[in-house]
């Protein structure tokens, strides 16, 4: 976790005279590597030219268990001296989903700058990957893997029998860095499959974290040992 919070670092001493645009990844991964930059990064990183964003949400309050915001909130973002008006909690326990996922987008789209696609490009990029090779709530076989006009939508997702929030293609492959944190040997298969799918389009490919490949950015790969074990020199 130590390299993506040196990213950061390196990302906000790169462009001293603007914002930084980030979304942060749900799950419990991040969890290490926002204690990380909480407690050994807090005098490292301009807090005050952060612009925070997250890249999924489950539809659940920010004080429920199960949300990426309270998380992050908990973890990092209450410990650490960044306004409270530059940090944006994806909605996505509102009543409307939809119109919810469409207020986010237009935020986004107000907010980040435009890249070289032509969509807001985040500075950095922060995703988990699932053990079904979902990434945000990109989930196999869910319409929102599809959808190229739009930028944050609100996702069904049967086999978990719930909604989500996400970022889309377009979105997350308009970044300029993207890294993946991914922890764990029961995660070494899927990050095999998705390495080797990474030249099919994702709407087909199996794994969905392989269609996200930024036009013209980059894509970082933070694994731990055992995360590692499949691929080739792993142990
Ligand atoms: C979410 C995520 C999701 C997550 C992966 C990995 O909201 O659940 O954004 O994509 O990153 O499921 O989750 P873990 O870090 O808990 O393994």
């Amino acid at each position: 976790m130590q390299h993506a919070a040196r990213t950061l670092r390196s990302v906000a001493l790169q462009h001293r005279d603007r914002r930084i645009h980030v979304a942060l990844s749900g799950g419990s991964t991040p969890a290490r590597l926002f204690k990380c930059l909480a407690e050994e990064f807090r005098h490292e990183i301009p807090w005050e030219r952060l612009q925070i964003f997250f890249g999924d949400e489950r539809c659940v309050p920010a004080d429920h268990p199960d949300s990426n915001y309270g998380l992050a909130h908990r973890e990092l973002l209450a410990r650490v001296p960044i306004p409270p008006s530059q940090v944006h909690r994806m909605p996505a326990d509102a009543e409307d989903l939809a119109q919810a996922a469409a207020a986010y987008e237009a935020l986004i789209t107000q907010l980040v700058p435009a890249g070289l696609t032509g969509e807001p490009a985040f500075d950095l990029v922060w995703l988990g990957l699932g053990e079904d090779g979902h990434t945000a709530s990109l989930f196999p076989g869910t319409r929102a893997l599809t959808l190229r006009d739009r930028l944050v939508v609100a996702n069904e997702v049967p086999q978990l029998t719930t909604r989500r929030m996400t970022f889309t293609y377009p979105l997350l492959n308009a970044a300029l860095l993207v890294q993946f944190l991914v922890l764990g040997d029961n995660k070494a298969p899927v990050i095999k499959a998705v390495l080797e799918q990474r030249h099919h389009d994702g709407a087909q490919a199996r794994a969905p974290a392989a269609g996200v490949r930024p036009t013209f950015g980059a894509v970082e790969w933070l694994l731990d040992r055992e995360a590692a074990a499949g691929l080739a020199g792993g142990d």
